[in-house]
């Protein structure tokens, strides 16, 4: 029999998803979430109620093929609230995790320079390491409240850089940037010529003020991702975008030819109908949000012993710093067996000391699993190596 791992194949090559492996564990395994980063899941039932889907529309569905971009009604509609309005400039994507894949191996090279950030959702560096790329990291320290730092990313951008690639607000701190810090950005990438992917995964939950728009807007050699799986509570449905240049698109195509082809058309129609009623699910979850967040901010305030933590600014994530603990996974392993609750150890994030906690479920929830993660910290702690 082949040993596997001499294979030199894509899987030797590329590392294994660290918080995907914490989630396969524990995501089924666990009573209380409070480690994923999405808002509360909707039902097709509601989807009934919230927009105007119906069921004879699902049952008139026929499961024809659709095309390489996604069909055309929907780009439409994607490009109107997101972008400019042009659908050539919208594909749509089997959650935005396609969209990365795409993004990276259509436009990267071996030895290309990438910045990315540090802290970050894995896939967004892990391909591009795969690719042979050098990595250049635009850290966000805890100490300076994960405070993008403009100037910081300026000096690691230069006429060697192939692509910026960047998440804001943040998955896992919920930093962000402020309209002028975008701006100086996007001018820094265009200055050199480089390709600024913009992951938008959170971009519609914010606390103060408004989303940030979508840089292909000011700079063409922009790609930016959305999701219905963070902000529109859909992360079952599989479906997201990816808006680029239409030359873009096409090395897109030619590698989505080998995959995945194209979404299903009943995926397409369930996100036509959301997003012509996106407003109004966004509404109901980005006000639980602001009350959740309001719950999660007291309970820091009272839990000052034992965590500390930079409030988040945007998305329903918080990267809570455990004092004392110097590796988070026990802790959180601790937690998922005794306790029944998901959080995720910082370990995925390559920041040990912190977990990140998700506060984005129903209220309810989001209560239990603080009383339960008090009671693990307050009174397990000494237990836990
Ligand atoms: C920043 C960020 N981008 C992209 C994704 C991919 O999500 P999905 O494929 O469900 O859209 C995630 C998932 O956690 C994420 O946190």
């Amino acid at each position: 029999m082949s040993n596997l791992t001499n294979l030199n194949n894509f899987t030797n090559k590329i590392a294994p998803a660290l918080l995907e492996n914490w989630m396969r564990n524990y995501y089924f395994n666990t009573e209380i979430d409070i480690g994923s980063s999405g808002v509360e899941n909707f039902s097709l039932a509601q989807l009934y109620e919230l927009t105007n889907l119906t069921q004879e529309e699902l049952n008139s569905v026929v499961f024809h093929d659709s095309s390489s971009l996604g069909n055309l009604e929907l780009r439409k509609v994607i490009s109107s609230r997101w972008s400019n309005g042009d659908p050539e400039q919208v594909m749509v994507t089997h959650g935005s995790s396609e969209a990365i894949f795409l993004i990276m191996n259509g436009l990267l090279n071996t030895n290309d320079e990438v910045v990315v950030l540090d802290p970050c959702y894995q896939q967004l560096f892990s391909i591009a390491e795969s690719i042979g790329c050098h990595l250049k990291r635009w850290q966000l320290r805890f100490e300076q409240n994960f405070t993008p730092n403009i100037e910081k990313a300026k000096s690691l951008i230069n006429s060697r850089t192939r692509m910026v690639i960047v998440n804001f607000p943040h998955n896992p701190t919920g930093a962000s940037l402020t309209k002028k810090e975008q701006d100086d950005l996007i001018d820094a990438v265009a200055e050199v010529g480089a390709y600024l992917v913009w992951d938008a995964a959170f971009a519609d939950i914010v606390y103060d003020g408004f989303p940030l728009s979508n840089p292909n807007l000011r700079y063409d050699r922009s790609i930016s991702m959305g999701t219905f799986s963070k902000c529109y509570g859909l992360p079952g449905l599989r479906f997201g975008w990816c808006l680029a240049s239409p030359e873009v698109m096409t090395r897109f195509i030619h590698l989505r030819d080998y995959t995945t082809l194209h979404l299903s058309p009943l995926v397409e129609l369930i996100a036509q109908r959301v997003i012509e009623r996106a407003d109004d699910l966004l509404k109901i979850r980005l006000q639980q949000a602001h009350t959740n967040l309001e719950i999660l901010s007291k309970w820091v305030e009272q839990h000052q012993e034992f965590v500390e933590w930079s409030r988040p600014q945007g998305g329903v994530c918080a990267f809570l710093r455990l004092r004392g603990i110097s590796n988070s996974e026990a802790f959180c392993h601790h937690l998922a067996n005794v306790h029944k609750v998901l959080l995720v150890p910082g370990t995925c994030f390559n920041h040990p000391s912190h977990v990140r906690l998700g506060f984005g479920g129903a209220t309810s929830n989001l209560n239990e699993g603080l009383s339960r993660l008090s009671k693990a910290l307050v009174t397990d702690r000494l237990y836990v190596h």
